[in-house]
């Protein structure tokens, strides 16, 4: 197992928490008022409208929560600032429009494009009367892992490629400007977007998010569902990440100095109020309105049925980048290898670490075990 990957720093406590038992959690921060590891940040009240906010599903400013990290410069964490049925919708889109083409997801590498054209429909029937028996065939949304937006991310090359862009959901652009106001990034432009999808037993391998061409901008973080554990570590392997819990509605913003840190995902928890789902998420939506110009519809009730079933199990991350300084284009070279454009295995990891180790193993020619 050890001679696969080095055990520098980051490893062994990635392994640590991969393992550890959730009694044994003491180390890790909580983003919370009077927890006196974390600092309250400021937010740029006055930079983000109330009406804005409202339009993309988020509180007014004035009462977000933000919170600095003693050593990490850039990095800033939001404790949900979503208003009541907002996190639903956010979560719709992800499980029923998202995956839709001509966004591209994991399962299109061994399927063809009218297998993998709607998920949703192919899907809902199937996990709304799931049995909670072990080994009932998993529909095709519990098989989805990854979808990228905008510019799609190539996990093989590691690049992103002018030609391999399909126009950006506005929804999610004007979410992602929202918050880039907020904390100070007027400009921030969401070009790039990867959803991740996790079940209980997965996990994200370290990495570095280092293919946008634009590292001045921040990348901005959105987890729904289950909680999980963050690795926030350093700009090598062998400094000793730090531990941080994230919860549905949670927002991370990694600029500056904190950019190009490495981190990584080992450990997916259930939500610790106990019931089925978060506490936010555990009624169905309850807004009806959509008001004069909807940024995305409520989540009908029958859609949310299907989502609660799905959520149970998992969470959702949305990752949002932008790829180019705002006026720049691709160098040539990079727009020109299309034949490279091809959506590839992914570095998400699942099942026990030996399973993992195995699945390394198999496939060490061509999937990046990490990022
Ligand atoms: C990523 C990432 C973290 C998460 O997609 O690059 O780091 O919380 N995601 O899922
Ligand atoms: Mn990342």
């Amino acid at each position: 197992m050890a001679a696969l990957e080095r055990e520098d720093a980051f490893r062994k406590i990635f392994r640590l928490y991969r393992r550890r038992n959730t009694s044994e959690l003491s180390g890790v921060i909580h983003f919370r008022p009077g927890n006196s590891a974390v600092k309250c940040a400021e937010l740029r009240i006055g930079a983000l409208s109330d009406e804005d906010a409202r339009r993309a599903g988020l509180q007014p400013l004035e009462q977000w929560k933000g919170y600095h990290l003693e050593g990490y410069p850039g990095f800033l964490f939001i404790s949900n600032p979503f208003l009541p049925s907002w996190q639903h919708r956010w979560v719709r889109q992800c499980l029923k429009f998202y995956p839709r083409k001509p966004n591209v997801c994991n399962l299109d590498l061994h399927m063809s494009p009218d297998q993998t054209g709607d998920l949703w429909s192919s899907s809902h029937n199937q996990l709304r009367n799931k049995s909670g028996q072990k080994h009932q065939e998993k529909s095709l949304l519990e098989k989805l892992r990854w979808v990228t937006l905008g510019f799609h991310y190539n996990w093989s090359t590691k690049k992103y490629y002018k030609q391999n862009y399909t126009p950006f959901p506005a929804d999610l652009a004007e979410l992602s400007r929202c918050v880039g106001l907020a904390c100070g990034f007027s400009n921030f432009k969401a070009e790039a977007g990867i959803l991740n999808y996790y079940h209980m037993d997965s996990s994200l391998g370290i990495h570095v998010d280092e293919a946008e061409l634009d590292h001045h901008s921040p990348l901005l973080s959105f987890s729904f569902g289950q909680s999980s554990i963050f690795l926030l570590g350093g700009r090598s392997r062998e400094a000793e990440p730090t531990a941080m819990m994230m919860h549905s509605g949670d927002i991370m913003v990694m600029s500056g100095a904190s950019r190009l840190l490495y981190h990584a995902v080992p450990r997916i928890l259930r939500h610790p109020e106990g019931g089925l789902l978060p506490p936010d998420l555990s009624h169905p939506p309850t807004d009806k309105d959509p008001g004069a110009h909807p940024l995305t519809e409520p989540c009908s009730p029958q859609d949310w049925e299907v989502c609660s079933a799905y959520l149970q199990n998992s969470r959702i991350n949305m990752t949002i980048r932008q790829v180019l300084q705002e006026g720049a284009c691709f160098p040539e070279d990079t727009g020109a290898d299309t034949d490279q454009i091809t959506a590839q295995a992914s570095y998400h990891q699942e099942g026990s670490e030996t399973e993992q180790e195995a699945k390394r193993v198999r496939t060490a020619s061509d999937t990046p075990g990490e990022k």
